[in-house]
C-alpha cells in the first residue's frame, strides 16, 4: 500500500531515501562515552581478532560490491590483507584457511545458499567466522561465530539500496574496530572518521534534494541502449554496482570499469554517443588518482562518448569535459562510496520507471536465491 511505502511511488524509492536514518541507526550505539568503538556483539575474544593475519569476504551480488569497499578500508586501517571473493567461487577452488583466517560474510537477507554453503565450507575448514547482515536471526548470522547487524531495516525492493549503503557503514566499523584492537590507527584517528561518518545522513540528504537533476537525465536517456560505469580505488566497486542497477532494472546493457583497466581494452568498447558515467575520487586522494581520471575522461570523449560525471563539489577540473556533472558534499575519500552509490541508484530507478518496468519486481530476479 501507500502507507508502506511511505508516500512514495515505490519501495525502491522508499528505501533510497531511507539511507540517511540507515546509516545513522548502523553506526548508533556502537561506541562509549570514550569515543571507543565497542563491538561487543562480535564474540571472538580480542585475543582472536588481534591473531587475525587474512580476511576472505563472501558475498554475491550488490553485498560483494560492499566487500570490494570493504577490502580498501581494511587493508588501509589495519594493514591486515583482504581477498573478496564471490560465494560460489569460494568453495569451489580450494581455499587457503586456516584459524588465523576470518572469513567476513556479507548478506542482507541472510539466506542466500551460495553465501551460506561458503561459510560453512570455511568453518569446516577451521576459520572463524563473521555475518555482517540485515536479517535478524537469519540463517547465515546464526551458523557464524559472531554477527555484525546492519540496521538498514527490512528491505522489500529486489534490488537493494539502503542495505548496501549500511552493509559498507558496517564494513568501516569493523576495519575501525580491528584497527582500535591491533592500535594501527591512534584513537584520534578513529574518532576522526567516527565522526566523519556520522556526517554522512546529512550529507545523503543533500543529494537526495537535488534527485531531479538526475530524473531528468534519466528521462533524456531513455533510448540508450548501452551504459558504461568507471571509476577507481573505492569508485570502482561503486562503478560495478551502478551498472548492475541498470541490468538489474532497465534490462540494458551496462558494464563497471576500473578506470585504470580502460586502455587494456574497454576503450575500444566507445564511440560516437556512448554514454559514461564516471566516478570521481576525491580531488584529496593521497595518491593522486584524480587527475588520472580526468585523463580517462578526456580519452573517452576524445572518442566520442557522452560523460556524465559524479564528484565531490567544488571539484571544477571535471566541468570542461562533462555534459553533466553531478556534485556529492565532501568527506574523506575512504567514506565516498556513501555518497557517490546514491546518484547511481537513482539513475537506475529513473531510468527503469521511464522506460515503464517494475522497479520493485524485475524480471527473473529474487530477492532472496535460495538454491544454489
Ligand atoms: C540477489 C538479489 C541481489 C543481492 C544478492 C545477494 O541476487 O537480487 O540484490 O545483492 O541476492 O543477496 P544477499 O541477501 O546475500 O545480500
Amino acid at each position: 500500500s501507500a502507507a508502506e511505502k511511505g508516500g512514495f511511488e515505490t519501495f525502491m524509492e522508499k528505501e533510497i531515501h531511507d539511507q540517511p536514518q540507515a546509516v545513522a541507526d548502523t553506526l548508533l550505539g556502537r561506541t562509549d562515552a570514550a569515543g571507543q568503538l565497542i563491538l561487543d556483539e562480535l564474540r571472538i575474544e580480542p585475543e582472536e581478532l588481534m591473531a587475525v593475519n587474512k580476511i576472505i569476504v563472501l558475498a554475491c551480488g550488490t553485498s560483494a560490491y560492499a566487500g570490494m569497499v570493504a577490502k580498501y578500508a581494511i587493508e588501509h586501517w589495519c594493514r591486515i590483507p583482504v581477498e573478496v571473493e564471490l560465494s560460489h567461487e569460494f568453495r569451489y577452488r580450494d581455499p587457503i584457511i586456516d584459524p588465523t583466517t576470518l572469513v567476513v560474510s556479507i548478506s542482507q537477507s541472510g539466506e542466500t545458499m551460495d553465501t551460506l554453503m561458503a561459510v560453512r565450507y570455511a568453518k569446516e575448514q577451521g576459520a572463524r567466522t563473521v555475518a555482517i547482515c540485515n536479517t535478524n536471526g537469519s540463517t547465515i548470522p546464526r551458523e557464524s561465530d559472531a554477527v555484525l547487524y546492519t540496521h538498514a531495516g527490512p528491505e522489500i525492493a529486489v534490488a537493494s539500496t539502503k542495505a548496501f549503503l549500511a552493509q559498507i557503514t558496517a564494513a568501516y566499523l569493523l576495519g575501525l574496530y580491528l584497527a582500535q584492537l591491533n592500535k594501527k590507527l591512534f584513537s584520534g584517528q578513529i574518532k576522526d572518521i567516527l565522526a566523519d561518518l556520522a556526517a554522512i545522513p546529512k550529507k545523503i540528504e543533500d543529494i537526495l534534494e537535488r534527485k531531479q537533476q538526475i530524473k531528468d537525465l534519466a528521462r533524456s536517456m531513455k533510448d540508450d541502449t548501452s551504459v558504461l560505469f568507471l571509476g577507481r580505488n573505492v569508485g570502482y566497486p561503486v562503478a560495478m554496482e551502478g551498472a548492475l542497477k541498470l541490468k538489474e532494472l532497465a534490462y540494458i546493457h551496462a558494464e563497471g570499469f576500473a578506470a585504470g583497466e580502460l586502455k587494456h581494452g574497454p576503450i575500444a568498447l566507445i564511440d560516437e554517443g556512448q554514454p559514461v558515467f564516471v566516478v570521481m575520487p576525491s580531488p584529496m586522494d593521497r595518491h593522486s588518482l584524480h587527475a588520472k581520471v580526468v585523463s580517462n575522461i578526456q580519452e573517452v570523449r576524445a572518442r566520442g562518448a557522452r560523460t556524465f560525471v559524479v564528484a565531490e563539489r567544488g571539484d571544477t577540473a571535471v566541468e570542461a569535459y562533462a555534459e553533466n556533472v553531478f556534485e556529492v558534499p565532501e568527506t574523506q575519500p575512504m567514506l565516498m562510496p556513501l555518497l557517490t552509490t546514491v546518484p547511481l541508484q537513482i539513475f537506475a530507478l529513473e531510468l527503469s520507471s521511464a522506460k515503464g518496468y517494475d522497479v520493485d519486481q524485475p524480471r527473473n530476479l529474487a530477492k532472496s536465491v535460495t538454491v544454489e
